[in-house]
């Protein structure tokens, strides 16, 4: 089998190519993009491997994407290439519609034209359900986007099933809920904490001062998951007799500020809230200063310049379809996910 994966260079890109080059015997293609300083680091299990290879592509071309299609010929086409992140996606809402929407469009055409027996994955999101109306959301919750990537997010969706019901394809939208891990882009709230936490435990060891972690709205809540377990998903719902939409969740919501809880909980530095609004804070809790000799004490501070135009408040998966159809359910409980992205992030630590 040939399998085609964009975003090789991001998180679930590179997740999908260790997971398929583990399970299966199938040459995997990653596309990226080109770029005048690309960032190989989340390539380095399988960038010499035999059974892949990299070949350029945008998602804006669909020259480049007719011509992935036309001569390959794959029997998978996963579609990971994205401006996945939500908060930028008001500042190039354009872009982010042309590279989210209308490039699952083109893939869509390139696959109907060339390769028509392809199956397709398209990279769907809980952020399409926006301003949510019910919890948890099941894969009939109305579309309610909050930003220009939700709102691009639901159109792919559209365009899926258009073109599973128009041209017969195998063509799946996997609504998915928040996943992170060690190969998280370091924009992303949890990474972002991850690596703060490192840097001020460092910091500490090292009898240095530091500056606190800047974030954003601390109320929101997420349900988030391990990528790694996603991937193994998103693959069986490639892999059914029929194509059909599946939700992946953890089924559990936490907020962001129980994610910097946990965070400095498995740094093992003790640390207390204090204040409201804008003015709220975390500080070492008096023992730990005076324990450990500390000058510095602020961890966390808010800075209003991330909060967004418009938030998701709530977000709370169903996933039990895809658990009790796929037999597919997630290993990796929240605490792990923390502790595992701290205990990495410290440990390779570099100034
Ligand atoms: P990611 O780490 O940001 O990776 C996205 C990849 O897309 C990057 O490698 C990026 O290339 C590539 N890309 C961006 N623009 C492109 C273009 N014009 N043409 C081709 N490739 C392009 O994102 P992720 O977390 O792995 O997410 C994978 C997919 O799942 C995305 O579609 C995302 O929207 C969706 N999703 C993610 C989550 C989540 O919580 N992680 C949840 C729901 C849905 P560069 O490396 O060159 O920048
Ligand atoms: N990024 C970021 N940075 N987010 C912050 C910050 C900060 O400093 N402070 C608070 N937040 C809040 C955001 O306002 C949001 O409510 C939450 O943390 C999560 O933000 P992100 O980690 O950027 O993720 P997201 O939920 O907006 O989007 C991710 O999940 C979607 C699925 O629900 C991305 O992976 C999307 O690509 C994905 O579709």
């Amino acid at each position: 089998m040939k399998i085609i994966i964009t975003g090789i260079l991001g998180q679930d890109g590179a997740n999908m190519c260790e997971y398929l080059l583990k399970n299966t015997d199938d040459q995997i293609y990653g596309m990226m993009r080109r770029s005048s300083n690309p960032n190989f680091i989340n390539c380095n299990e399988f960038i010499k491997n035999n059974r892949f290879k990299f070949v350029y592509g945008d998602l804006t071309d669909s020259v480049s994407i007719d011509n992935i299609i036309r001569e390959i010929q794959p029997d998978y086409f996963i579609n990971f290439g994205a401006q996945s992140f939500v908060g930028c996606s008001w500042e190039i809402p354009l872009q982010t519609f042309d590279v989210n929407a209308t490039g699952v469009a083109r893939c869509l055409e390139a696959i109907r034209r060339f390769q028509p027996k392809c199956r397709f994955y398209s990279a769907g999101s809980s952020e399409e359900f926006g301003d949510v109306q019910y919890s948890p959301q099941d894969i009939t919750h109305p579309v309610r986007p909050r930003s220009p990537y939700g709102a691009s997010k639901a159109a792919a969706r559209h365009l899926v099933k258009v073109y599973r019901e128009s041209y017969n394809l195998y063509a799946v939208h996997g609504i998915l809920f928040n996943h992170e891990g060690t190969k998280r882009g370091e924009e992303f709230v949890t990474r972002k904490i991850s690596k703060g936490v490192a840097r001020i435990y460092h910091a500490i060891k090292n009898n240095k001062q530091f500056a606190p972690i800047e974030l954003g709205n601390l109320d929101a809540k997420r349900d988030w998951s391990d990528s790694e377990d996603f991937v193994e998903g998103v693959w069986k719902m490639l892999n059914q007799d029929k194509p059909k939409d599946y939700i992946l969740s953890s089924n559990e919501t936490h907020s962001i500020r129980e994610f910097i809880d946990k965070a400095f909980h498995y740094a093992n530095i003790n640390a207390v809230w204090h204040g409201h609004g804008e003015a709220e804070q975390l500080s070492v809790s008096t023992e730990y200063a005076i324990k450990n000799d500390i000058q510095s004490s602020i961890l966390v501070k808010i800075n209003p310049k991330y909060y967004r135009p418009a938030e998701v408040d709530l977000l709370l998966g169903d996933s039990n379809p895809a658990r009790e159809e796929l037999s597919w359910k997630p290993k990796i409980s929240f605490d792990n996910l923390v502790e595992r992205m701290v205990k990495y992030d410290v440990d390779n630590f570099k100034i």
